[in-house]
């Protein structure tokens, strides 16, 4: 087996070896924890320690008492898990699960887009990198992003970052006229408006539940709109038998799981693929995660003076969601 810089190949692990119950031994001997974000696969949800949103995740990462944090999510929330543990190991199973929101606001290009408009404050969706997180005056997630532009005085021109369809969203719910970065997630974008018509009329007392990073043609219709977690909640307490799901698919398991009478749908792609898979957080699977946890690699580091720029806004959004009762 060969260890690379960014995780682990040829892999050749002995199939009769029980990864649930050796994941569960090294979190012991370790005092690991894992934090699994709702779109890994169910093999890996079932054996983390906590399952949640990004803000939930970010959270659970800010409270641990564990030595060790493996990440089974992308880069951006295990750096995020880094910036606020600086002394814990943080590890990613496969350090290339990157995010394509994150890759749509290079570091260098946002520098000189804010420098263009000094008066507005920055405000980044978590899905961007540590270098954007510490060009930003506070970040949000789709868990609290209402609470938190609420908690600027409207006065005051905002910069959002980078999601446009997320900053589109939010500004016709607050009314405000947010200069939005051109960014947008590959996963929620890929959701067909016509596919989604015709499953409704096949499925007419079906909900339809969307991520707010899907875009305004989608969220037109979508009987409720929400984050990972919000989404989940609704399904839980809501009456309805059928859901359409305009999110990752990797959230069914848990939907699934918490609501066994109900049916789930994933909305369909534009095309026949499975887009609708977000091939990033779909980059780690139990084999990797077994293997990350017992080498103790690939980690995340970071550049301390980075790492601190990143950790002002982050603690600000932390800030404003404990005061406003809010978890993920
Ligand atoms: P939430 O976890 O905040 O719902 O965001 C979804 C997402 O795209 C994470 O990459
Ligand atoms: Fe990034 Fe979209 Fe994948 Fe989330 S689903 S990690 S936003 S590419």
């Amino acid at each position: 087996m060969k260890i690379l810089e960014k995780g682990f190949t040829d892999i050749e692990i002995d199939p009769s070896l029980d990864l649930f119950a050796e994941i569960e031994q090294l979190k012991k001997e370790k005092n690991a924890i894992i934090l699994a974000h709702y779109y890994q696969e169910p093999d890996i949800q079932d054996v983390a320690d906590y399952i949640g949103d990004s803000l939930g995740l970010a959270q659970q990462a800010e409270q641990t008492n564990a030595d060790l944090i493996v990440f089974a999510g992308v880069h951006f929330m295990a750096e995020t898990a880094k910036i606020l543990n600086p002394t814990k190991k943080v590890l990613l199973p496969d350090l290339n699960a990157g995010c394509s929101l994150a890759d749509s606001a290079p570091a260098e290009l946002f520098r000189a887009f804010k420098a263009k408009h000094p008066d507005h404050l920055v405000v980044s969706y978590i899905n961007c990198t540590a270098d954007i997180k510490a060009l930003s005056d506070i970040i949000c997630t789709s868990g609290n992003a209402e609470k938190i532009i609420e908690s600027i005085p409207k006065d005051q021109p905002i910069l959002f970052a980078p999601d446009k369809n997320l900053g589109a969203y939010l500004n016709k719910i607050s009314g405000r006229n947010m200069l939005l970065w051109n960014g947008a997630c590959m996963v929620h974008e890929i959701f067909s408006l016509e596919k989604i018509t015709k499953l409704k009329i096949r499925h007419p007392k079906a909900k339809l539940i969307a991520h707010p990073e899907c875009e305004d043609a989608i969220l037109r219709i979508a009987d409720y709109i929400g984050s990972t977690t919000q989404l989940l909640k609704y399904t839980k307490s809501d009456t309805a038998s059928e859901y359409i799901v305009a999110t990752e698919t990797g959230i069914l398991h848990q939907m699934q799981q918490d609501n066994p009478q109900k049916t789930f749908i994933p909305a369909p792609p534009t095309n026949n693929c499975a887009c609708n898979d977000c091939p990033h957080m779909k980059l780690n699977t139990l084999e990797k995660l077994y293997l990350c946890m017992k080498y103790e690699t690939p980690e995340i580091t970071m550049d301390e003076t980075l790492r601190l720029a990143a950790k002002k806004p982050m603690d600000r959004m932390l800030d404003i969601s404990r005061a406003a009762g809010l978890l993920g």
